[in-house]
């Protein structure tokens, strides 16, 4: 690896994510300094926090400036998709993460749909509309379960699986018509269902080099067994064996080489996270959807398994260097409990004051997002999702076991955790064994 210089390091965001960038930093002989904005209660007591609005990308800019700042990590992909990077970059402040024509994978899912489908990548058949009427018939010729997006950015809300005409009408209406996602809504993508079992592929990309982390799986229901509303993550683990070797071959050659070449061949370069949802269906793997930054919670997860340095990978990508070839992973697997505040996923409850316990299981971490820091000191909840319990282990089963020891001792009024983080991945060593 080329050398690098002793980084002074800003971390753009606020949520366990970043707070997983954050120990990795810590973590990382190549750091000097390590600032964050705008941050959380926990990391706050790790480092210094500046105030900012991670959609104000002057200001980002400026802020940078102001710290002395040779690399930032961008979190989130709200600033992605406005051009944080390719700002910074004007500034000669290198940054890890795409630029915004690349993040166009997250921020236009009818862009993403487009190149999918011109690149010959396995996804569902799908349709783009700006008017009701249109997606109206396209849906009569269509079969249900169907999946309606919002094209636009939409917090991990915009997708919604609308099991009859019915439904699926008045999900249009709600969106063109009613522009329920403002203008992320102005558009729209209907797609076909796929039937399988979805999982995530998180890479570390350099142009066309990248390193595939390991398969994870995410649980966004709120309750266990998968039931009740969508929320932005329970938990996850990692590494998914739904994702089998064969499968992650086909995930290579069908999904991984063709899109890094094919945005290559588009005039595209993409730095940064590549995280591709998949659904594991009878006919191999198909892209469910891109996202352009690490997943949350699966970042929490990942980033403890990396045993190379992440920091400097994510500099030889923010660099469009070759990455090393002599990448080193933990064995074992990994863990997150999230814990989230009394009425989460609708609307939360905030200001309970959170206790947390004094020792730690061993290769456990706690990670912050929504928590606060409050004038005496104390931790208060600030969001839905509050705090995540995670832990490394030989076994997933012991992973869990620490992450869940740990989730009982973080206590705050309203708390509520899933308690089936990993069961399928459990189901499936018990019933092949290694
Ligand atoms: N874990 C889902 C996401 O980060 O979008």
């Amino acid at each position: 690896m080329t050398s690098v210089p002793p980084l002074n390091v800003l971390i753009i965001g606020s949520g366990g994510r970043e707070h997983a960038l954050l120990h990795a930093c810590q973590a990382s002989p190549l750091v000097a300094s390590i600032a964050v904005a705008p941050g959380n209660g926990g990391m706050a007591t790790e480092t210094t926090c500046h105030p900012l609005n991670v959609e104000d990308v002057p200001a980002t800019v400026t802020l940078a400036q102001k710290l002395g700042t040779n690399f930032v990590i961008v979190g989130p992909e709200v600033p992605l998709a406005l051009g944080v990077v390719d700002a910074l970059e004007a500034a000669g402040i290198p940054a890890y993460g795409p630029r915004k024509d690349a993040a166009q994978l997250e921020a236009s899912k009818t862009f993403t749909k487009d190149f999918l489908l011109r690149k010959k990548i396995p996804t569902a058949a799908g349709e783009k509309f700006t008017a009701a009427q249109p997606a109206i018939d396209y849906l009569q010729t269509r079969s249900f379960p169907i999946v309606i997006k919002a094209s636009g950015l939409a917090a991990g809300k915009g997708v919604v699986i609308a099991s009859s005409l019915a439904e699926a009408e008045q999900t249009v209406r709600d969106m063109l018509e009613n522009r329920r996602f403002g203008s992320s809504s102005e558009e729209i993508l209907i797609e076909d269902f796929m039937d399988g079992e979805e999982a995530s592929i998180m890479l570390m990309v350099s142009g066309t080099d990248y390193l595939m982390l390991p398969p994870s799986q995410d649980h966004k229901r709120i309750g266990d067994n998968d039931t009740g509303p969508n929320t932005g993550g329970m938990g996850a683990y990692a590494p998914a064996s739904v994702v089998t070797p064969a499968i992650e071959q086909r995930v290579i050659q069908e999904i991984v080489e063709p899109t890094l070449q094919g945005l290559a061949a588009d005039g595209i370069t993409y730095r940064g996270t590549l995280y591709i949802g998949i659904m594991v269906t009878r006919d191999g793997p198909k892209v469910v959807e891109f996202n352009v930054r690490f997943g949350d919670p699966e970042c929490q997860i990942l980033l403890p398994l990396l045993a190379t340095d992440p920091v400097a990978l994510m500099y030889a990508c923010a660099q469009g260097k070759p990455l090393p070839k002599d990448i080193r992973f933990h064995s074992g697997s990994a863990a997150i409990v999230v814990l989230t505040a009394a009425g989460y996923p609708g609307e939360i409850r905030k200001n309970d004051r959170i206790s947390l316990p004094a020792t730690l299981p061993e290769n456990s971490q706690i990670l912050h997002s929504g928590t606060r820091r409050a004038e005496d000191g104390q931790l208060y909840t600030s969001g839905g999702r509050v705090i995540g319990a995670v832990a490394r282990g030989p076994s997933l089963a012991t992973a869990l076991q620490r992450a869940y020891q740990l989730a009982e001792e973080i206590q705050f009024a309203g708390r509520h955790f899933r308690r089936d983080i990993g069961a399928r991945q459990l189901q499936r060593d018990a019933q092949s064994p290694h």
